[in-house]
């Protein structure tokens, strides 16, 4: 039995000003007509049930999220009291779903990837959760890596068996730009997709052994869901429990047993996968699949545009006429109080402007 798992309690700033404290990436529809959390959820439709999948988000999300999967059971939809990174959050549905079935298979899914090519996608997850029910494998499905990103964990791999699972050696989370250009040059290391696979007694053990005091809180407010106390006991404990990732805490602790030891094995995740980190990489995508692109390499999303001796720029502004006029790679991004001008080169520092508007207010 598979269960599909979405962590989409994280608040992404790198798609400001579309994206608000309330409206993070996971909510947002950047590419096509579904939001990237509904996207999560259609490419996982062949392989689940709707009553399968368990949501944790936070509650400056929950109500758009139940709003946007109104075909998944809301009581399945979790608000998190306080963000603690994934490892809580992850954990939580292990000790939920330990309780009715150990050996169900748990696949955790970010909310905020897209994918290319989804029957590869779903080809490959039924490999991972065969070998995820046998024993107590950890599964993760690992990206080739193109450049030396540091914004990402680096997989470590063995040579693949018969069914092309490779051993992992050692997981590091975010290197420095010195040891992820070794590992690029390597040629055996995957970037972590953040896409895991597992059984629900795996990981609530895992959670035991590497995060002792957060797996007793989790228990306890597992052991409440579906009486009358668990909002107050979620409300109370959840809050105490470490804030730290899955990656951090469980992954490169196991890895470090080294391999044969460490039961964690990594599939090749060759379905386009992209984790859209900033306008230029939706730039990327889109014009690769050749959406909203004119002659001119302008990718164009607005309610109508003309482009003159222009070339290489991003534009969203679903509203309006554009017209861009001898410019080039620019990204510029209209909402309703607020524009964006910006190149495709500089476009991942738009951070910056959100930590300007929270520190003035
Ligand atoms: N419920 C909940 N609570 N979800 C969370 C929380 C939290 O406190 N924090 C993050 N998430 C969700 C995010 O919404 C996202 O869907 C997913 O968990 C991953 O969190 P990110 O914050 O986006 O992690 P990251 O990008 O820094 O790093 C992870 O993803 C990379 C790939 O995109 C790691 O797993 C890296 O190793 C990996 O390469
Ligand atoms: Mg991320």
């Amino acid at each position: 039995e598979f269960r599909p798992i979405i962590l989409a309690g994280g608040s992404g700033t790198r798609f400001w000003p579309l994206s608000r404290r309330a409206r993070a990436k996971q909510v947002l529809v950047l590419d096509g007509d579904r939001s990237m959390i509904q996207q999560t959820v259609d490419r996982l439709a062949p392989l689940a049930a709707a009553d399968k999948f368990w949501v944790i988000t936070n509650s400056l999300l929950s109500d758009t999220i139940v709003d946007q999967l109104s075909g998944l059971p809301a009581e399945q939809i979790l608000s998190e009291p306080a963000a603690r990174n994934t490892a809580p959050a992850a954990g939580l549905a292990a000790f939920l779903l330990e309780r009715e079935s150990p050996h169900a298979v748990l696949g955790m899914f970010p909310a905020d990837h897209v994918i290319g090519d989804e029957p590869a996608f779903v080809e490959t997850l039924t490999r991972a959760i065969q070998l995820a029910a046998t024993g107590e494998n950890i599964v993760v499905l690992g990206v080739t890596p193109t450049r030396p990103e540091t914004g990402y964990g680096y997989v470590e791999t063995g040579a693949p068996d018969a069914t092309g699972a490779m051993r992992v050696r050692r997981f590091t989370e975010k290197p420095d730009l010195e040891r992820a250009t070794a590992f690029l040059a390597a040629g055996n290391y995957y970037w972590n997709s953040g896409i895991f696979i597992w059984s629900a007694r795996t990981l609530a053990e895992a959670i035991r052994e590497h995060l002792p005091s957060t797996a007793k809180i989790l228990e306890k407010i597992a052991a409440a869901f579906g009486t009358p106390d668990f909002e107050s006991t979620f409300e109370e404990l959840y809050p105490q429990c470490e804030n730290v990732s899955v990656d951090v805490a469980v992954l490169e602790p196991r890895s470090a047993k080294g391999e044969g030891q460490s039961n964690i094995f990594c599939f090749p995740a060759d379905f386009g996968w992209n984790d859209l980190g900033s306008w230029t990489t939706l730039y990327d995508h889109t014009f690769a699949k050749g959406a909203h692109t004119d002659a001119d390499n302008n990718v164009v999303q607005t309610a109508d545009s003309l482009a003159v001796n222009a070339t290489g720029n991003y534009v969203f502004s679903p509203k309006k006429f554009v017209a861009l006029v001898g410019v080039k790679d620019l990204v510029v991004v209209e909402t309703e109080d607020a524009i964006l001008i910006t190149t495709r080169s500089n476009s991942q520092d738009v951070g910056k402007v959100v930590k300007h508007l929270t520190s003035v207010g």
